[in-house]
């Protein structure tokens, strides 16, 4: 019988956490462990931290619903977020970057024909978004799903407004030949919920709490990997420190300002618009 000692206490921990039903639970909790025991040596933690820790993931949670995360967005402003997405989407370089899927996806959008407007009477610069999906042999997808979703000018999402209707979001599917139009609006820069334990973190430091200016995409279709990302407006502010870490080079994209005239859903607009090219790459499950 061993009695816990400072010393030993990390490999008497790993010891009895040993005694778990899988061994992935054995390795996760054990490994857990070592990490978190190191942390607790490295940084010395003194038992006001630690209390300020517990009582922190307490208001996390409480704070947390169906439409609230709180540790997702606390996983996000660490990178942690990120990390689990590069690890579980190690696709070949030529399939369209994933990025994280943030905490304002709803399921069950709208379908809309090809051309629609999922931005109807919202304030903000129309926008024409089109594009392929293809596989990585350059071949089109029809029927590829892009289940899209954004914030409006005001940086605010449906779950956030508390809209009764959909609000900034649909599913549109491509064409025989892989094409997919929408029309929306421009997207604008927004800053992460910061009215619980996550922005109580974030004020105490000098970190950027706004994202980039994205529409968010989840593009599927039978056989292939479905992707989650976004398109980013090139010239944005926040590209080179958004604070969830999900900018990658290849998802920047320009959204070009065209003279009022026609506009790529055939129609004649009195005003500007703006016209975004981007052709998804999905990459095939084996089969
Ligand atoms: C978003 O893009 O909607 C988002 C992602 C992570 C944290 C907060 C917002
Ligand atoms: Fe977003």
């Amino acid at each position: 019988m061993q009695y816990a000692t400072e010393e030993n206490l990390t490999d008497l921990a790993v010891q009895r956490w040993g005694a778990c039903d899988t061994p992935r639970f054995r390795q996760i909790m054990q490994t857990l462990i070592n990490h978190l025991h190191a942390f607790v040596r490295e940084v010395e933690l003194t038992e006001e931290e630690y209390l300020c820790a517990a009582d922190w993931l307490a208001r996390a949670g409480q704070i947390s619903n169906d439409k609230r995360q709180e540790f997702i967005l606390a996983m996000d402003v660490l990178g942690i977020s990120m990390l689990v997405d590069s690890i579980n989407h190690r696709f070949p370089s030529a399939a369209t970057p994933s990025t994280v899927l943030g905490p304002f996806h709803i399921d069950g959008s709208p379908e809309m024909e090809m051309g629609a407007n999922m931005a109807v009477g919202v304030k903000g610069d129309a926008c024409f978004m089109t594009g392929t999906v293809r596989d990585l042999d350059g071949a089109p997808i029809e029927g590829a799903e892009l289940d899209i979703w954004q914030a409006d000018t005001e940086g605010m999402y449906e779950s956030q407004v508390g809209s009764d209707e959909p609000w900034l979001r649909a599913i549109f599917h491509t064409g025989p030949d892989g094409k997919y139009l929408i029309q929306t609006i421009v997207p604008s820069e927004y800053p992460i919920p910061m009215d619980g334990p996550v922005g109580e973190l974030m004020r105490q430091t000098d970190i950027n709490i706004y994202r980039p200016p994205h529409i968010h995409f989840h593009v599927s279709a039978r056989g292939y990997h479905s992707l989650v990302t976004h398109i980013f407006k090139k010239g944005g502010r926040y590209l080179d420190c958004d604070v969830v870490y999900a900018v990658k080079e290849r998802l920047i994209t320009e959204f070009k300002k065209m003279p009022p005239g026609k506009t790529p859903s055939g129609e004649t607009s009195s005003k500007s618009f703006y016209v975004v090219n981007y052709n998804f790459v999905l990459s095939k499950k084996k089969s």
